[in-house]
């Protein structure tokens, strides 16, 4: 893991599961950390909690600084016909047995903590807690935001990559899964590679559509927990 720094004038992220009296803080960092297409209201958190889905969150002086949302399933990332074909069923699953995989989806942190250490400690958390529950298998839906790119200034700025573009478009049109080298031009897909050494599996178009900036598109990923990671 690379060396965390700290924020100047905060204490050190507490990371820990979320509270069930926590999903108004929930969605207050969702609205803090994601445009407002991709934000999900303390309504839709308290139906995922219902479903039994869990979070790893970080929290500084009260407030929540990252948070990972999960769902432990029965399903296998493998059988790429099953795998839900867009993010309002994926990130709604309901918790089934025996558990299989940790679905896992809306990895944000919090724009003026972002660059820190934050979100290894929350991804290690919940490889070890996905780990503990007896999931074989971390998938989550990577984002890819330099296929369309982000050209408002902010936090989420990311220049448009016309060859990474080429190669998702090409992987759509053949099916051909393109070398990871060709994925990890875009720095979203780029970080969950080199941290949790993930295998991308499956294209999934018109995962999210309100995903401007990443046409739409999700690279569904895999982190084998019995491999030794971390
Ligand atoms: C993705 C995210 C969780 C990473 O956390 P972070 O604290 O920013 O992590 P880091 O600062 O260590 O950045 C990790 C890498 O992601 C890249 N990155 C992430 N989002 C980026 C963006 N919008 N533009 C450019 N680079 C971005 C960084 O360049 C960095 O890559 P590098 O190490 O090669 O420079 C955070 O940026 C975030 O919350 N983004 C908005 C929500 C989101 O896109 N979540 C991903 C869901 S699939």
């Amino acid at each position: 893991m690379r060396a965390g720094s700290r924020q100047p004038g905060h204490a050190d992220p507490l990371v820990r599961h979320l509270r069930l009296s926590e999903m108004g803080a929930l969605a207050a960092l969702e609205r803090a950390s994601w445009p407002r297409s991709l934000q999900a209201s303390e309504d839709k958190i308290r139906h995922r909690l219902g479903q039994g889905h869990d979070c790893i969150v970080a929290e500084v002086d009260n407030t929540l600084t990252c948070a990972a949302c999960y769902v432990l399933t029965s399903q296998s990332p493998f059988k790429g016909t099953a795998f839900p074909t867009d993010f309002a069923s994926f990130s709604s699953l309901p918790r089934t047995e025996p558990v299989m995989s940790s679905y896992v989806y809306s990895l944000c942190v919090r724009p003026e903590w972002r660059g820190h250490a934050t979100v290894f400690r929350v991804l290690d958390r919940l490889l070890e807690a996905s780990r503990d529950a007896g999931a074989r298998y971390l998938v989550a839906d990577g984002r890819c935001p330099s296929f369309n790119g982000v050209a408002e200034p902010g936090p989420d700025r990311v220049a448009r990559n016309p060859d990474f573009r080429s190669t998702i478009v090409r992987w759509q049109e053949t099916g051909i899964r393109p070398t990871d080298e060709a994925l990890m031009a875009d720095p979203v897909l780029r970080f969950y590679k080199r941290y949790l050494r993930c295998r991308f599996l499956h294209l999934a178009p018109d995962f999210i559509p309100e995903d401007v900036a990443s046409g739409g598109f999700r690279v569904i990923f895999a982190v084998d927990l019995g491999a030794g990671h971390g």
